[in-house]
C-alpha cells in the first residue's frame, strides 16, 4: 500500500486516478477513514469486501460530493426525499448517512440485497477534493479489517489492512473520530440505526418524530444488517465494561485500565501511580469520541491480556460512545 499525502495536490489526483481505474483507496473523512473503491463496478465492490474481510450480508455505504450527486442513487417516495432534502441542506456535508430505497444503478454488492441504500456526502476537504475529482459514487466502509476498532489515522489503516489496497491518502487524525450516525428514512418514522456524529436531538429538530432502533418490534438485527457482527474490538483477550469500583479494585492489579480522566486523576489520588497500562480518555463526549479508537489501539500494543473499559456517563450525549464501547467489549445491551 502506497501512503499518498492529502496536503499535496499532485497525490489526491493520483489518488482519484487510481479510483477511477477500479483501484481500492483508503481516505480520510470527518469521522473516520474510509476504504473506497468505485461504488457502480459491482466487481470492485466485492473486492473491498475481500480486502476487509467482511461479511457478504452488510451492505456499505456510498459517498457523494453533493446532494445532487446522491439523486440518482436512490429511488425515493415523494416524502422520503423531502426528509433527506430537508436533513441534507442541514447536515451535508457532515456525519450522516441517509438510507432510502435504492435506484437499479447501484449494485447489488452495495446493498448486499437489501432494497435500500446509504449515502453521505462527507466533510473533509481531502475527501471532498476527491469525490470532485473521481465524479463518481464511492463505496466506502471504515478502513478497517471487518471486527477491529475503526481507522482514525492512516497508520491504522496500515495496521489492519493491506491486501489488494493500492494507497491510503494521510490526511491527519479524523475530526469527529467515530463514524456517522445512519438514519432510515424509508420507514414510517425516521430511524436511528447507529448512533453517530449527527445526534437525534438535530434530526428530530429537522423531522419531528426520530425513533431509536431497538426501541420498536423491529429486532435490530434484520434492520441494519451490520449490527449483528462484531465490532471495534481491540487484539487483547478479554474486553470489559466495568463500573468505576471495579476499576478501583483493578487499579493495583496489571489488567490494562481505559478510563475517564476525572476518574483516574481520583484513584491515583487515592491509590498512587499504577505500574500497569492506563488510558486516560476527556469527561466530555466529543473529544472522548474523537479519542476512543486510537486509544483502543494504544491499549494493544501494551500486550495486556485483559482490558477493563470504565463504562462512560449515561446520557444523550454519549450515546454514540456508549454503542462503541459496548460493542468493543462484545457486550451491545440496549442503551438505557
Ligand atoms: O462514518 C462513516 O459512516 C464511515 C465513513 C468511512 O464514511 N463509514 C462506515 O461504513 O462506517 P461501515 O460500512 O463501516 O458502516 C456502515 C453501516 C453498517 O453498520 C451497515 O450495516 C449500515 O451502515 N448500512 C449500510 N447500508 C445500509 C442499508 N441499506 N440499510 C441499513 N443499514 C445499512
Ligand atoms: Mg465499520
Amino acid at each position: 500500500m502506497r501512503t499518498l499525502s492529502g496536503d499535496v495536490p499532485a497525490d489526491v489526483m493520483a489518488a482519484a486516478a487510481l479510483l477511477r481505474a477500479g483501484q481500492l483507496v483508503a481516505f480520510p473523512t470527518e469521522t473516520v477513514y474510509g476504504l473506497g473503491g468505485n461504488g457502480l463496478d459491482e466487481t470492485v465492490v466485492q473486492r473491498i469486501f475481500a480486502a476487509k474481510g467482511r461479511p457478504q450480508d452488510n451492505p456499505v455505504i456510498l459517498h457523494v460530493a453533493s446532494f445532487e450527486a446522491a439523486l440518482p442513487l436512490w429511488a425515493p417516495s415523494p416524502g422520503q426525499l423531502a426528509h433527506a432534502q430537508r436533513c441534507a441542506e442541514a447536515l451535508w456535508p457532515g456525519p450522516l448517512t441517509l438510507v432510502l430505497p435504492a435506484s437499479p444503478d447501484v449494485p447489488p454488492a452495495v446493498t448486499a440485497g437489501l432494497r435500500s441504500v446509504g449515502v453521505r456526502v462527507p466533510k473533509h476537504p481531502v475527501a471532498l477534493a476527491l469525490l470532485r475529482s473521481v465524479a463518481l459514487p464511492i463505496a466506502a466502509p471504515s478502513a478497517n479489517r471487518s471486527g477491529r476498532p475503526s481507522p482514525t489515522t492512516a497508520a491504522h489503516v496500515l495496521r489492519t489492512l493491506d491486501k489488494d489496497v493500492a494507497a491510503v491518502v494521510d490526511g491527519g487524525a479524523t475530526e469527529v473520530g467515530l463514524e456517522s450516525t445512519v438514519l432510515d428514512l424509508t420507514r414510517d418514522v425516521p430511524t436511528v440505526l447507529r448512533p453517530g456524529g449527527v445526534s437525534i436531538d438535530e434530526l428530530r429538530a429537522l423531522l419531528g418524530d426520530v425513533a431509536w432502533l431497538g426501541r420498536g418490534d423491529v429486532p435490530e438485527e434484520a434492520a441494519s444488517p451490520g449490527l449483528r457482527h462484531r465490532h471495534y474490538a481491540p487484539a487483547i483477550a478479554a474486553v470489559q465494561l466495568a463500573p468505576l469500583d471495579a476499576c478501583a479494585d483493578a487499579w493495583l492489579q496489571d489488567h490494562a485500565l481505559l478510563m475517564l480522566e476525572s476518574s483516574a486523576a481520583s484513584l491515583q489520588r487515592e491509590f498512587g501511580p499504577r505500574a500497569a497500562p492506563l488510558v486516560c480518555l476527556p469527561d466530555e463526549p466529543e473529544a472522548y469520541g474523537r479519542g476512543l479508537y486510537d486509544a483502543l489501539y494504544r491499549l494493544e500494543e501494551t500486550a495486556a491480556a485483559h482490558l477493563m473499559i470504565e463504562a462512560p456517563p449515561r446520557g444523550e450525549g454519549w450515546r454514540a460512545v456508549q454503542d462503541r464501547v459496548r460493542r468493543a467489549a462484545g457486550d451491545p445491551q440496549e442503551f438505557e
